[in-house]
């Protein structure tokens, strides 16, 4: 079994003295969500979500060795090129945490320039994103300091990494499937990192579209860390706990045997399940706003007049994902313009599809 120290590196056998890495990563949609966590961002359940393709983060990190060693962080932040200070505690927090695992954090001074490819405040969370794009580029740096690195160490550390920025982001790093959290029917599976769904996927799925339609893109009034810690003490949570790992066994089962049916059942009840959590947690909260049970009927509606298997889920806010096999796009879509759009802000929403993690540039 992986523990946090295998990642904690020997000494470097190489060196530089300066460079640019750049990469992109892509945003993440569960089916069975994470909600909850224990210390050190150890979810208190397993999850496992759908790589995304287009909504992602692109980073390029440049670095340059201190010419007089201090014992602070230096970083420049660059949002869409222009300097972000509001984005930098989140960073020198996430430097923090995984300077242990990245002793040469201290020795450079970097400029990480980042930028979104979908809209500023659409809602749409740039956090997993972002820390995994963020924590690719730092291993892609530690491998020049470790050239017999391998693969494996490369992927894992990666996402071990992004876990300590943002939770979910330890699964936007690889795999069109990813898995995270100690799972007994999942082999290799940890509470440290996200593993790629390893069975074979049945042809359903290949190519699966998740059209997000942006319900609300203001602030969250609560935040996902608020949430997740709002389960502690929860009357709910220990059942919740249960099921998502009933959940996890079921919807491995459906990948593998095709059965939309099923996977509609699961991925639907999750969603509502996550928002149940939250507004039965003290202090409750609600996210959803009207628009968003307005989609949920119209979906039920039409999935009940045409038969065709499109099914929602929802993460940490008001937005939608409508979630739908490829052989059925062109219906779906025709429905979401027509009955769907009007219950978005200014009539936006992005098609996706899935994806297959994190790419160097
Ligand atoms: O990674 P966080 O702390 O932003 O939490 C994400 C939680 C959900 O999106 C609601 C569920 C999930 O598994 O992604």
């Amino acid at each position: 079994m992986v523990v946090a120290n295998d990642f904690i590196p020997s000494n470097y056998s190489s060196s530089i003295e300066k460079g640019t890495f750049k990469w992109s990563a892509p945003s993440n949609i569960a089916l069975v969500k994470y909600w909850g966590k224990k210390e050190h961002q150890i979810p208190a359940n397993p999850s496992i979500s759908f790589t995304l393709n287009n909504c992602k983060t692109i980073t390029e990190l440049s670095f340059e060795r201190k010419t007089a060693s201090s014992d602070d962080f230096s970083f420049d932040l660059l949002f869409e090129g222009q300097p972000k200070e509001d984005f930098k505690p989140k960073i020198q927090k996430f430097f923090e945490r995984v300077l242990v695992y990245l002793p040469f954090l201290k020795e450079y001074h970097f400029t990480i320039d980042t930028q979104n490819t979908f809209p500023h405040s659409s809602g749409i969370a740039s956090s997993a994103s972002g820390m995994a794009a963020l924590s690719m580029n730092l291993m892609s740096l530690e491998k020049v300091l470790l050239p017999e690195m391998t693969d494996e160490y490369f992927y894992q550390k990666a996402s071990f990494l992004a876990r300590l920025g943002s939770g979910s982001a330890c699964r936007s790093i690889k795999g069109n499937i990813v898995e995270w959290g100690a799972h007994g029917e999942i082999p290799g599976s940890s509470d440290l990192f996200g593993v790629e769904f390893s069975r074979s996927v049945h042809p359903n799925f290949q190519n699966y579209q998740d059209t997000i339609l942006l319900v609300d893109k203001g602030e969250k009034q609560v935040s996902s860390t608020v949430g997740h810690d709002l389960m502690h003490n929860h009357p709910f949570a220990e059942r919740r706990f249960e099921q998502a790992h009933e959940n996890l066994s079921k919807i491995k089962a459906i990948l593998e045997t095709g059965n939309l049916e099923e996977f509609i059942k699961i991925v639907e009840s999750e969603a509502l399940t996550l928002h149940a959590m939250m507004m039965t947690s003290m202090p409750f909260f609600i996210l959803m706003k009207p628009n968003t049970l307005e989609i949920i009927n119209k979906i039920w509606k039409f999935r009940n007049e045409t038969q065709i298997p499109v099914c929602f889920t929802l993460d940490a806010g008001a937005n939608v994902h409508v979630l739908y096999p490829e052989n059925v796009r062109d219906a779906v879509l025709q429905f979401i313009k027509d009955e769907l759009v009007g219950f978005c802000q200014n009539r936006q929403y992005i098609c996706d599809v899935i994806g297959s993690g994190a790419v160097e540039f």
